[in-house]
C-alpha cells in the first residue's frame, strides 16, 4: 500500500500521471467540481467505479491537482493487490500524516487509534470506536485546512480499513471530501461502502482519436480506425495497443492480432514486455509486486545484490515502473502490470521471492509472518504459530476479519490435525462474531473432517449450537449439546475463559428461544459460579431475562445502571447483549441512542448490527414509531437469508404486530402461521409465544374477544405468569380485557391478582399503566373511575402512546356507561387522536363509534387539545378556567383536590403562565369543543 500526503514535501503518487492531459472527461470534471464544492461546505463522498484502464486514476489526478491548487490538504492511499493482509494498514496510511495532532482527541479516541493502528497497547477497540476516532481526527484536520481523502484501488483495501473509512465517508464530515476509485467488485469494498457511485464508461470515439494522436506515432488511417474500435473507449488500451504492433501492422500491411477481452489483451501485452526484460529485473519486479509497499530498502535487502537501481532500469525505461528517488519507492505504472508480473512467475519463483522478502522484513512481525506463509508450501508448525500470533494481534486491534484470515491460513499450514481444528475453530469464532454463519459452517465442516472429536469440545459445541439455532436446528438438541460440553469443560468457573463465556452467552440465547424455565437452570447455575465475576450481560440474562416477570428491584437497578453507563462506546457487543434483558421490562429506550448508531451507520458489523436492529424495531413498536419499526423489520428480514433464520422470525414478529394494530388481518395471520410452523419444528416456544401475542392483538382489534382470550391464555393462563415467559407480560392487559369482554370476570380478577402478587407494576411505568388499566377494566363501575385516573396519572406514560390510548379508550367507554358524557368525550377524543396519528385503524374505528355514542360527531382528523397538555390536564385547565375551585373540579372528575392541585402545578409552566387568572387566555380551544 502506498500513501503520501500531497501538499507536504512528498509528491503525489497515485499511480503515474497522464503526461498528455486528460481527454474526453468534461462531464466527470464538472461532477468533480460540484463534489469539491460540496465537500468544502458540508462534506461529501464520491466513488468512481470502472474497468481496469478506463481512467479512474487519471481522473483522481485531475481532481487532486485542482484541489491542491485551491489549497486543500490531501491525504491518500492506494490499495495494492498481493499485499499481505495486515489489519488497518490502509487506515494507517491515510491517517499517518495527521497523527501528529492525535493529542487533541479525547483520550478514549487516542487509545483506540493507537491500539487499532498497532503502535500502542490497550483494550481491544471496537470498530465503531476506531471509526469515531478516525472521524474526530479528520474533523480536526479539516478545521485547520480543507481536506481531501483520496482512496484509489479501493477494491484492494484491507477489510478493516475499508469498514472504518466507509463509516467516515458516510458520516459526511464537514470540510472533508472522500474520493474513492476502484474496480467494480460485487459484494466487495465499493458495494459495501454504500457511497454514491459513478460508473466511469468508455471515452467517446472523438476523445479516443484525440488520445491516439497524442500518444502514438502517426498511424495509417485504417489502423487508427481499427485501434479505436478495438480499444472500446479504454484509454489504457489506446495507449498500449499501438506499442505492441509490429511495423507491418502499423502500416496496415498485416492484420492485427485477433480480439481478446480488453483486460486480458492488455495483460497479455504487458506480459510480452515483461518477458523480454533481463532475469534480474524480472526477479526484482516480482519482489516489488509481492511486497506491495515497493520500498527500495526492502527490495535491496531481499534481492541481496549490489546493483538494484541498474537492475530496475530496463523496466523503468520500458515505462513499466517508476522509481521514486525521493521516497525511495518503486511504483508500477499500472496495476495490470503488477498482476502480469505475478501471473508470469512460477510457483517456485513466488516462494523464493516471499522467502527473500520475509528475511528483509524481520523487524515487522506481521509482514514477516505473511511472507513466510507465502514461502511455505508444505505444512509448517513454526510458520503456523507465527500466523497465530498475527491473528491474535489483529484480534487485539479490533480487526476480526484480519484475525479470521490469519487463523485460516495458520490452520492450512498446521501439521497436526488437532492444531488445525483449533485454528479453524478460532477462525470460525471470528467469522461468527462478524455474523458470517455460512463461512462458520464451511469452516466447521472442515474441522469435523480434520478432527472428529472436535464436536465434543466446548468451542466446537458452542459454534455448532449457534449454527443449529441460527439455521434449521432443534432448540432442545442445541441446548443439550452445549450444556453437556459446558459441564465437561475442564474449568467451568473461570470467568476469564473467553470460550466458556461465549458458550454461556450462546446458551442464554438458546434458553430464551426455548421459552421454558427448565432450560435456564443449568445456565443460571453456571453463571452464578463464575469467578472472579461474570460479564454483566450474562449476570443480567440470569437475573432479568431468564424470568422477567420476577426480576427484583435490585436486578432492575443493575440493568438500569448497565444501560445508562456513559462512555460505554468502547464495547458495543456488550450493549447489544445487555439490551436483550431490557426488552420485556421496557427499558430499550435507555440504550436506544447507542443501538441507533448501527442503523444510522450500517456497517460490516454482522450479527451485532442485526441484533441492535431487532431491539430497535421492538422499541419502535412499543413507543409508537411504527413506520420506522416497519422499515427496520424489513431490513432485518432481508438479513435473514444471508445469515440467520432467527432474525427473520424477529422481523416477522414485528411485522405481525404492526399488521395487528393496523388491522391487516390477512398479513397478520400469514406471518403468524409462518412463525408457528417455524417454531413447532424446532421446539422454539418463545417464537410460538410471539405469534400468539400478535394473534391476540389482532383479535382484539377486530373485536373477536373470545379468540383473543384463547390466544393470550395460551401464552400463560389467567392467574399465572408462567416462569421464563416474557411474552406473558406483553399480553397482560389483552388477557384481562378479553376476559372482561367475554364475561370471564373470575379469570380477569385472577389475573389481576397474579399481577399484584408478582409485583408486575413495579417492573416498568408501562407495565404499571397496564396493570392499573387492567384493574380498572375489571372493576365495578363505582370503583373504576378512580382506578382509571390512578392508571393514567403517573407522568411519562405517553412514551407508550398506543398502550396509554387503549387505557383511555377503556376509560371513555366506562365513563359513557356511567353517563358521564363530557368526561367520556375528553378521554375518547384523546385516544382517537393517538390512534389516528399512529394508524391503528381498528382502535380508531372503535373509539370513533364510542365517541359517536356519546352524542359527539367530530371530523376524523380534527385535533382538539392544545398540544402541550395531556387530555387530563386539559380537562382540568378548562374547568379551572371557568372559575371552579380545586374542590369543585375534584368532585366533577372523581379525583382528590390534591391531585387537581398537582395537575395545575404542572399545567401553569406548560402554558407559560403563573396564575389561575391567566388560564382562560392561555387556552385556545377549538370552537367545536363541547
Ligand atoms: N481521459 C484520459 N485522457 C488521457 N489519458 C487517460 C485518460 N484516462 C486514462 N488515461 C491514461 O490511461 C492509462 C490508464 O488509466 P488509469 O490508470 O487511470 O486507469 P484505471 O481506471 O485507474 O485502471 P485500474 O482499475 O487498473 O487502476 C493511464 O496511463 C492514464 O494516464
Ligand atoms: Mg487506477
Amino acid at each position: 500500500m502506498v500513501a503520501v500526503e500531497a501538499n507536504g514535501s512528498k509528491p503525489p503518487l497515485l499511480g503515474m500521471r497522464c503526461i498528455w492531459g486528460l481527454v474526453g472527461r468534461e462531464n466527470e470534471l464538472h461532477m468533480a467540481d460540484d463534489f469539491l464544492d460540496k465537500a468544502a461546505a458540508g462534506g461529501a463522498a464520491f466513488v468512481l467505479a470502472g474497468a481496469p484502464g478506463i481512467g479512474k486514476t487519471a481522473l483522481l489526478h485531475a481532481v487532486e491537482a485542482v484541489a491542491s491548487a485551491a489549497g486543500r490538504r490531501i491525504v491518500q492511499v492506494v490499495g495494492a493487490e498481493f499485499e499481505t493482509d495486515i489489519g488497518f494498514s490502509g487506515l494507517n496510511q491515510v491517517l499517518s500524516p495527521l497523527l501528529s495532532d492525535i493529542s487533541v482527541l479525547a483520550s478514549v479516541h487516542q487509545e483506540a487509534l493507537r491500539v487499532g493502528l498497532g503502535f500502542g497497547d490497550g483494550p481491544r477497540p471496537d470498530w465503531l470506536l476506531v471509526s469515531n476516532a478516525t472521524v474526530a481526527l479528520l474533523r480536526h484536520a479539516a478545521s485547520i485546512q480543507l481536506l481531501l481523502v483520496i482512496i484509489d484501488d479501493a477494491q484492494w483495501l484491507d477489510r478493516a480499513s475499508a469498514t472504518v473509512l466507509g463509516f467516515a465517508a458516510r458520516r459526511v464530515v464537514p470540510r472533508v471530501g472522500f474520493l474513492w476509485a476502484g474496480r467494480p467488485d460485487p459484494g466487495g469494498v465499493i458495494e459495501r461502502s454504500g457511497l454514491p457511485t459513478h460508473m466511469l464508461g468508455p471515452v467517446s470515439d472523438d476523445a479516443a482519436a484525440a488520445l491516439l494522436d497524442l500518444c502514438s506515432p502517426p498511424l495509417a488511417l485504417r489502423v487508427r480506425q481499427r485501434l479505436i474500435v478495438e480499444a472500446e473507449g479504454n484509454p489504457l488500451a489506446l495507449i498500449e495497443l499501438p506499442t505492441a504492433l509490429s511495423a507491418p501492422q502499423l502500416a496496415a500491411t498485416e492484420a492485427l492480432p485477433s480480439p481478446l477481452p480488453i483486460t486480458a489483451r492488455l495483460q497479455a501485452l504487458f506480459e510480452g514486455r515483461i518477458k523480454t526484460l533481463p532475469r534480474a529485473t524480472q526477479r526484482l519486479l516480482l519482489l516489488a509486486a509481492l511486497d506491495g509497499a515497493g520500498e527500495l530498502q526492502v527490495l535491496q535487502a531481499a534481492a541481496d545484490g549490489p546493483e538494484l537501481l541498474e537492475d530496475l532500469e530496463p523496466a523503468e525505461q520500458d515505462h513499466l515502473i517508476v522509481v521514486d528517488d525521493v521516497n525511495r519507492l518503486v511504483n508500477f505504472r499500472h496495476p495490470l502490470i503488477r498482476s502480469s508480473v505475478v501471473e508470469l512467475s512460477t510457483a517456485c519463483e513466488r516462494r523464493q521471492a516471499h522467502r527473500a522478502l520475509a528475511s528483509a522484513v524481520l523487524d515487522q512481525p506481521d509482514r514477516h509472518a505473511w511472507h513466510l506463509a507465502g514461502a511455505t508450501f508444505e505444512t509448517n508448525e513454526q510458520v503456523a504459530a507465527l500466523l497465530d500470533q498475527v491473528g491474535q494481534r489483529m484480534f487485539c486491534r479490533g480487526d476480526l476479519a484480519g484475525a479470521a484470515t490469519a487463523s485460516t491460513r495458520a490452520a492450512s499450514l498446521s501439521p497436526v490435525p488437532l492444531d488445525q481444528a483449533r485454528r479453524l475453530t478460532e477462525a470460525a469464532q471470528h467469522a461468527a462474531k462478524l455474523g458470517e454463519l455460512r463461512t462458520v459452517s464451511q469452516l466447521l465442516a472442515v474441522v469435523g473432517q480434520t478432527d472428529p472429536g472436535f464436536a465434543g469440545s466446548l468451542g466446537g459445541a458452542s459454534l455448532a449450537a449457534s449454527l443449529l439455532i441460527g439455521g434449521d436446528g432443534d432448540v432442545s438438541i442445541a441446548h443439550q449439546l452445549l450444556v453437556e460440553a459446558l459441564q465437561s469443560h475442564p474449568d467451568p468457573q473461570n470467568a476469564e475463559d473467553d470460550t466458556l463465556v461465549e458458550a454461556l452467552h450462546t446458551l442464554s440465547w438458546i434458553c430464551a428461544l426455548g421459552g421454558k424455565a427448565e432450560l435456564w437452570k443449568p445456565f443460571s447455575e453456571m453463571v452464578s459460579r463464575l469467578t472472579p465475576r461474570a460479564p454483566v450481560y450474562l449476570l443480567l440474562a440470569h437475573t432479568v431475562l431468564a424470568d422477567p416477570a420476577r426480576a427484583t428491584a435490585t436486578s432492575l437497578a443493575h440493568l438500569d445502571r448497565a444501560l445508562s453507563r456513559s462512555g460505554s462506546e468502547t464495547d458495543l457487543t456488550s450493549i447489544v447483549r445487555i439490551s436483550r434483558s431490557a426488552r420485556f421490562v421496557d427499558r430499550l429506550y435507555l440504550c436506544r441512542e447507542r443501538l441507533s448508531r448501527f442503523v444510522r451507520e450500517p456497517v460490516d458489523a454482522g450479527i451485532i448490527e442485526a441484533n441492535a436492529l431487532r431491539d430497535l424495531c421492538l422499541d419502535d413498536f412499543f413507543t409508537g414509531q411504527w413506520d420506522e419499526s416497519e422499515q427496520l423489520a424489513r431490513g432485518l428480514s432481508s438479513a435473514e437469508g444471508q445469515e440467520s433464520r432467527l432474525l427473520g422470525c424477529h422481523a416477522r414478529y414485528i411485522l405481525a404486530l404492526l399488521a395487528a394494530v393496523r388491522g391487516d388481518d390477512n398479513s397478520n395471520q400469514a406471518l403468524c402461521d409462518e412463525l408457528t410452523s417455524w417454531a413447532a419444528l424446532r421446539t422454539a416456544l418463545s417464537i410460538q409465544y410471539t405469534a400468539l401475542h400478535a394473534r391476540a392483538l389482532a383479535a382484539i382489534g377486530r373485536g373477536d374477544f373470545d379468540q383473543a382470550y384463547q390466544w393470550a391464555a395460551a401464552i400463560s393462563p389467567p392467574g399465572k405468569f408462567a416462569t421464563s415467559v416474557g411474552e406473558a407480560l406483553f399480553v397482560c392487559i389483552d388477557l384481562v380485557e378479553a376476559a372482561v369482554r367475554t364475561n370471564r370476570l373470575d379469570e380477569a380478577k385472577a389475573h389481576i391478582a397474579a399481577m399484584r402478587e408478582e409485583g408486575i407494576a413495579a417492573l416498568s411505568p408501562r407495565l404499571a399503566l397496564l396493570v392499573a388499566g387492567a384493574a380498572a377494566l375489571a372493576a365495578p363501575d363505582d370503583l373504576a373511575t378512580e382506578l382509571f385516573e390512578h392508571a393514567l396519572a403517573p407522568p411519562g406514560t405517553d412514551r407508550w402512546p398506543f398502550d396509554r390510548a387503549r387505557v383511555q379508550l377503556a376509560y371513555g367507554e366506562h365513563l359513557r356507561r356511567i353517563r358521564s358524557m363530557s368526561c367520556s368525550r375528553l378521554q375518547l377524543a384523546a385516544a382517537l387522536d393517538v390512534f389516528q396519528r399512529l394508524g391503528a385503524q381498528p382502535w380508531a374505528r372503535r373509539t370513533a363509534n364510542e365517541l359517536r355514542a356519546t352524542g359527539q360527531v367530530r371530523p376524523a382528523n380534527q385535533r382538539l387539545e392544545p398540544p402541550s397538555l395531556t387530555p387530563q390536564e386539559e380537562t382540568i385547565a378548562k374547568l379551572a378556567a371557568t372559575g371552579l375551585t380545586n374542590k369543585q373540579i375534584a368532585q366533577q372528575l372523581y379525583l382528590s383536590h390534591r391531585t387537581i392541585q398537582n395537575h395545575l402545578h404542572r399545567i401553569f409552566p406548560k402554558l407559560g403562565i403563573t396564575s389561575r387568572a391567566a388560564l382562560r387566555d392561555a387556552l385556545t380551544y377549538d370552537k367545536t369543543r363541547p
